[in-house]
């Protein structure tokens, strides 16, 4: 039995119909018993501009940054934008990556990607895992979980039609929340 966990959901798709939201959604409903997902919404985030830090956080990336330092852990489910990380959500990670109190240091954090192609967004998710690296983020490292092909498995109301992604998905959030309790106790808490 784990402890239950407060997670925050970050779809790196802006898109209503976005199937990476139902990954997210299907992800949040698969975690151990009690735990809870909230999902971030960050559309209102700036473009990234070092004038406008130097005079201080916007509300939007303030918010984001309280509400990443509030939760036990962060999952990113994300899109391949030609290869990488999509645009928005790399000028997201740049605003909370700033400042020696930034949010991301020493969080739990795990990774989904769902594409239409037939890989599943692999690239990005090693260019993610970079940009975590860098910014001290504690990134589960097994089990992957790449959602190739996922117009075939998600019903157009979110409902995933596909068996085995929802073992991957299930197997993944257990390993996340297993991961959280391993790093507070590298913390020493
Ligand atoms: C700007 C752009 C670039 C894309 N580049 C890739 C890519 O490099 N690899 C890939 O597998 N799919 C790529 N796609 C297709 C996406 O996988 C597909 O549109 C997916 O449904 C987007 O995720 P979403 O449904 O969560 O919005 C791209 C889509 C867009 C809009």
């Amino acid at each position: 039995m784990t402890a239950p966990k407060r997670i925050l959901g970050l779809c790196g798709s802006l898109r209503r119909g976005s199937l990476n939201l139902m990954a997210m959604r299907l992800a949040g409903a698969l975690m151990p018993a009690g735990s809870t997902m909230e999902e971030l919404a960050w559309r209102d985030v700036p473009a990234f501009d070092a004038d406008v830090l130097a005079q201080g956080l916007p509300d939007a990336v303030k918010r984001v940054r309280d509400q990443i330092a509030a939760a036990d852990g962060v999952l990113i489910v994300t899109p391949e934008y030609n290869f990488s990380i999509p645009g928005m959500l790399k000028n997201l990670i740049d605003w909370v990556s700033r400042g020696d109190d930034q949010p991301l240091a020493g969080k739990p954090v795990a990774i989904i990607t769902a594409s239409g192609g037939p890989v599943g967004g692999a690239r990005v998710q090693y260019d993610l895992r970079k940009v975590m690296l860098f910014v001290n983020a504690m990134v589960l490292v097994k089990p992957e979980v790449f959602i190739g092909m996922a117009p075939t498995k998600f019903a157009a109301d979110g409902t995933c039609t596909d068996e085995n992604t929802i073992k991957f998905v299930r197997a993944q959030m257990q390993s996340f929340s297993d991961w959280i309790d391993s790093v507070r106790r590298m913390k020493g808490g």
